[in-house]
């Protein structure tokens, strides 16, 4: 039976959770209220076919530093048993559609250098690869000081993903923009920073080190202008 795309809501908890405890190792507490709110958004997408969720994706808005939106295409996982049917690529093609119907500028998308069925379905969907690549760093507890700094040149965004909460490091990288983040992640509550340092920085990834964060592997951005 051909797969159906719809909304998750509440019914779909536990079986994105069960994927995505299988397929990304992430763990998704089926009682946390980020989730009841991620599901009454009405924004992650789910694939079902007899009434089994075979594969979700969540994508949610953003703005860039100029200010526009953009949508994020974040978690993305079809079961094992399901994969190779074109369901990620429909998952992918349907967020297209929704980041048109949203007015968003853009759509991207964070993929491991070594993920190459992702990169195809990318490809598939239209997105260009980013010519460098980044080392994604994320720090869960800093030391930095949480005094409030002015760091004009950062771009910080909140994130509620179906894994954590975070703020979203953009921009040039400095003590105060590390600073600034770390503020406004222990005002929101949020679990982690995280920041995409493209190669060849050694002093930011120095700084990134020196603040605690850890070099979790390399990616490339896929974006789609609208
Ligand atoms: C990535 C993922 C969602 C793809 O789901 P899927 O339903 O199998 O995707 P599709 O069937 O639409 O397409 C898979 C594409 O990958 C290609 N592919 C599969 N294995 C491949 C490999 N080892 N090397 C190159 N391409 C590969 C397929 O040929 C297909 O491309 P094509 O349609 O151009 O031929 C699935 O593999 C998955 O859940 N992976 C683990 C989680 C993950 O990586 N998520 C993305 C994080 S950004």
């Amino acid at each position: 039976m051909k797969p159906s795309l719809r909304y998750a809501d509440t019914r779909d908890a536990e079986a994105i959770a069960a994927i995505a405890d299988s397929v990304l190792a992430a763990s998704i507490a089926l009682d946390s209220p980020r989730l009841r709110r991620i599901l009454a958004q009405k924004r992650a997408l789910v694939a079902a076919a007899a009434g089994e969720v075979l594969g979700f994706c969540d994508s949610f808005l953003t703005k860039n530093a100029l200010g526009e939106p953009r949508l994020e295409l974040d978690l993305l996982a079809v079961a094992p048993s399901a994969r190779g049917m074109g369901i990620g690529s429909a998952l992918v093609a349907a967020a297209v559609i929704r980041a048109e119907r949203l007015g968003a500028a853009n759509l991207r998308a964070l993929v491991r250098t070594s993920n190459a069925p992702m990169q195809a379905i990318c490809r598939r969907a239209g997105l260009a690869r980013s010519q460098s690549v980044g080392s994604l760093n994320v720090c869960w507890d800093s030391a930095a000081p949480s005094a409030p700094s002015a760091a004009r040149s950062a771009h910080l965004i909140p994130v509620e993903t179906l894994i954590y909460s975070g703020i979203w490091l953009e921009g040039n990288l400095s003590q105060p923009a590390l600073d600034a983040a770390e503020a406004l992640r222990r005002q929101k509550g949020a679990e982690l920073t995280g920041t995409v340092l493209p190669h060849g920085h050694a002093e930011a990834a120095e700084l990134l080190r020196a603040n605690g964060f850890q070099a979790l592997g390399d990616y490339h951005w896929w974006s789609l202008t609208l």
